[in-house]
């Protein structure tokens, strides 16, 4: 196939200030090498140096009717042109990090402020991605005002107003909806259905899930409704705990006939942890695919906290993460897309919640912080070659 960079016209080019399509477009690809599963040993051989692709993330998602995208804040992709080059060039699918969270949709109880996602939502729009809302209820990033006026007899007014104001500003133009957002949280709680201690759970009791999603249903029915959560990955009792709660709570939202269409499972992956294991990974999403959901992975990304300094040993380890990972969720038909949780190492979470005790920056993603593909992005780009067409 030809080297594919389908919104990147020269107009919008210009206007993004991206001086030379070379320096966005790279010169050697990997793509077509047909490996489902890399060792250390053949990244090492193929992925080194300045790893640059033919292709981009998306066209190679799109050849197998999977849909490839990442999370990006308002912030850096307003005014960092070599951002937003790279997304549009590697995404058809765009998610807000940070700005359709309650805090900054709701900052008062009377004002909605959708300037950012707004943006945000055009940015997708002019540039053929889809767009996708995270996240309605959730028990972070809540505004102040949160605690003086939410109580029990104003709770299920307030939750459902501001699902149905938000649903209904962005009507048409979601391709999903993380409806909730993390309330499972085994080892956190102390209840038996795993449900995490939460400002909703204890003001509306366990049903308030069921409410946010027929709230969400019937402000936008052509969206996707998706339930999100973390923890899903790993042969750890945390997680297998997680799956087994999450398998149960979306097994009873199905069983009381809400309107829940989709899995989101973050995947926020840790190089360090060896406790990977693919038959449990391919049977949890075997059975949320036998609900009737679909699933996404939302919110991808490789920690690299506590690998080696060594760049090259760095990045091998975190794109054979992605690899493993990825051929394996591929693999489930069920799964529609995959996002990672920024595009570029210039801007990640981690860089904060998970900084490097030796100080260097770290490198999750599948682009550096110079916006050049790493072996992460080699590493993607495999898996959605040797994945199954949709
Ligand atoms: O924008 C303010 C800035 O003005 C201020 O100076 C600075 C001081 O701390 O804070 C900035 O806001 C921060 C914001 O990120 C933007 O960087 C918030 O403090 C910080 O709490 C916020 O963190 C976000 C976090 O969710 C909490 O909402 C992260 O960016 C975001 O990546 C993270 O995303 C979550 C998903 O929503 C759910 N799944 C887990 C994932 C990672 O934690």
């Amino acid at each position: 196939m030809s080297p594919e960079w389908p919104q990147l016209s020269r107009r919008s080019a210009l206007k993004l200030g991206v001086g030379s399509l070379a320096s966005a477009v790279a010169t050697a690809s990997l793509a077509g090498q047909g490996c489902s599963r890399l060792s250390f040993r053949a990244l090492a051989e193929t992925a080194e140096g300045s790893a640059a692709p033919s292709q981009s993330l998306q066209a190679k998602a799109a050849a197998k009717g999977l849909l490839y995208g990442a999370a990006a804040s308002y912030g850096p992709l307003s005014t960092d042109a070599n951002l937003a080059a790279a997304h549009i060039r590697d995404c058809r699918i765009l998610v807000p990090e940070n700005e359709l969270k309650w805090l900054t949709v709701q900052p008062q109880p009377d004002r909605y402020d959708y300037s950012q996602g707004d943006w945000l939502a055009q940015f997708a729009r002019s540039h053929n991605m889809q767009f996708r809302g995270h996240t309605l209820v959730w028990n972070q990033a809540l505004p102040p005002w949160f605690d003086q006026v939410v109580t029990s007899q104003t709770a299920e007014q307030i939750l459902t107003q501001h699902i149905t104001a938000v649903m209904q500003h962005y009507r048409g133009q979601m391709h999903s909806w993380d409806v909730v957002n993390e309330a499972v949280a085994v080892g956190h709680t102390r209840r038996s259905d795993g449900l995490h201690p939460h400002p909703w759970l204890d003001l509306l009791g366990e049903d308030y899930i069921e409410l946010a999603f027929r709230t969400a249903a019937a402000a936008d029915p052509d969206t996707l409704l998706v339930y999100n959560d973390r923890w899903l990955d790993y042969e750890t009792p945390r997680d297998q705990g997680q799956r087994t709660a999450v398998l149960n709570l979306l097994s009873r939202l199905k069983a009381s006939g809400t309107p829940i269409h989709a899995l989101g499972i973050q995947a926020h992956l840790n190089g360090s942890e060896t406790r990977f294991n693919p038959n449990l990974l391919r049977e949890f999403l075997a059975d949320v695919a036998s609900l009737g959901l679909k699933i996404l992975i939302t919110e991808l990304d490789v920690e690299d906290k506590d690998l080696p300094a060594d760049l090259a040993l760095r990045d091998r380890r975190v794109a054979q993460v992605y690899q493993d990972y990825l051929s394996v969720v591929l693999d489930e038909p069920a799964v529609i897309a995959v996002l990672t949780w920024g595009l570029s190492d210039r801007y990640s979470w981690l860089s904060n919640y998970a900084a490097r005790p030796d100080g260097l920056p770290v490198r999750p993603l599948p682009l550096d912080s110079d916006y050049q593909p790493k072996p992460a992005w080699n590493a993607i780009a495999r898996a959605f070659d040797a994945a199954p067409q949709r």
